[in-house]
């Protein structure tokens, strides 16, 4: 029965107030509502990325990538090469999916050791304020994490549009490194190959609308582990941004584009030149919101350690370590890293 499941955002859409729960501490409070639009984040576009031999487009566009990736971190693409109509297949199927009734949903519902699924609120464990959101997850690379039985026949065709949507994103995702590999100074495939088998897992949140979203916060403020992001979003607005951790600013939406932020991990393989960005999500009393979010990341075991050290720089680590235990460092002090960024920069 309903009353057996955990507490979705999606079925308290209705009430007047919000459980106690989700509820933040004043400072943590939305500062910015969700549409008042900031044009300060670049918006690139990618035609001619692609042209080879020092093209001076491709110069032009790799400038503005590697001075977007100093200063934020963050940066919208547009004329990605991404098919308009794959992405909107993608969100017209995962928003049925959320559409669907709590103990459809539930069935996928992702507990320890699952490779992927349902959950409820935030994938940050032991947290005692709640984010307003839902989510789902697929392990999409490498293609042997794929655990079908972890993907919904419901909505019908989903499977076929999320492998499509997957691989055109890793490619897309690829080239930017490539970019940013050889800003370093070292070959294009050097970002790639240092994630040695690079894995990519593909995250839809929704994000109910909210009958009091001045005191909660759809996504609390964290920085994405791994090397590069590629977030897709509707266009209600809500996702936030920061340069300083302080003054947030809301990423305005724009059709078809993707927004991209490094993680720490390229963070680190950059000795910090390249920023992991901070961002949240806000939500609304209007309307739900939905973002999709494809991570790359390195392997488990893949060596943590900055490709290319400037002149006048120290390595950030003082050794060489795997993903795995630069992502438990991360979970152990998730706030004093973030903090140690704001004044580092
Ligand atoms: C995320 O950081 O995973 C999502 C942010 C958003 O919904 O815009
Ligand atoms: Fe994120």
């Amino acid at each position: 029965t309903q009353s057996s499941l955990p507490f979705m955002p999606t079925s308290a859409m209705e009430e007047q107030t919000i459980r106690s729960n989700f509820i933040r501490d004043e400072d943590e409070r939305p500062k910015v509502a969700h549409d008042v639009f900031c044009d300060d984040i670049p918006i690139i576009s990618l035609e001619g990325l692609d042209d080879e031999d020092g093209g001076a487009k491709r110069e032009a566009i790799c400038k503005s990538i590697v001075e977007a990736c100093q200063e934020w971190g963050l940066f919208q693409v547009v004329d990605h090469g991404i098919d308009a109509q794959l992405i909107s297949d993608m969100f017209r199927l995962c928003k049925d999916f959320f559409n669907l009734s709590p103990e459809e949903k539930y069935k996928f519902y992702m507990s320890a050791g699952k490779k992927g699924g349902f959950q409820i609120s935030s994938h940050l464990q032991g947290q005692l304020v709640q984010d307003w959101r839902e989510f789902f997850i697929y392990f999409s690379y490498p293609t042997e994490n794929r655990d079908y039985t972890r993907w919904p026949e419901k909505p019908e065709g989903w499977i076929s549009v999320v492998e499509e949507y997957s691989k055109k994103a890793m490619e897309l995702a690829c080239k930017l490194l490539g970019v940013l590999s050889e800003a370093m100074g070292v070959e294009r495939e050097a970002l790639t190959k240092a994630c040695v088998n690079m894995d990519q897992k593909v995250l839809i949140n929704c994000y109910p609308k909210c009958p009091q979203p001045d005191l909660t916060l759809g996504l609390r403020p964290h920085t994405d582990p791994g090397t590069i992001t590629l977030l897709s979003q509707d266009q209600v607005g809500g996702l936030q941004a920061t340069r300083d951790g302080e003054t947030w600013i809301t990423v305005k939406p724009i059709p078809n584009a993707f927004v991209v932020n490094l993680g720490d991990h390229g963070m680190f393989m950059s000795n910090g030149r390249f920023k992991n960005a901070l961002h949240q999500a806000v939500v609304n009393s209007e309307t739900s919101r939905m973002s999709i979010a494809t991570f790359q990341n390195p392997a488990q075991d893949a060596i943590v350690y900055p490709l290319a050290v400037r002149e006048g720089e120290k390595p950030m680590l003082d050794a060489p370590i795997t993903f795995a235990e630069m992502y438990k460092r991360k979970m152990a002090r998730d706030t004093e890293i973030q903090k140690f960024e704001k004044t580092a920069n």
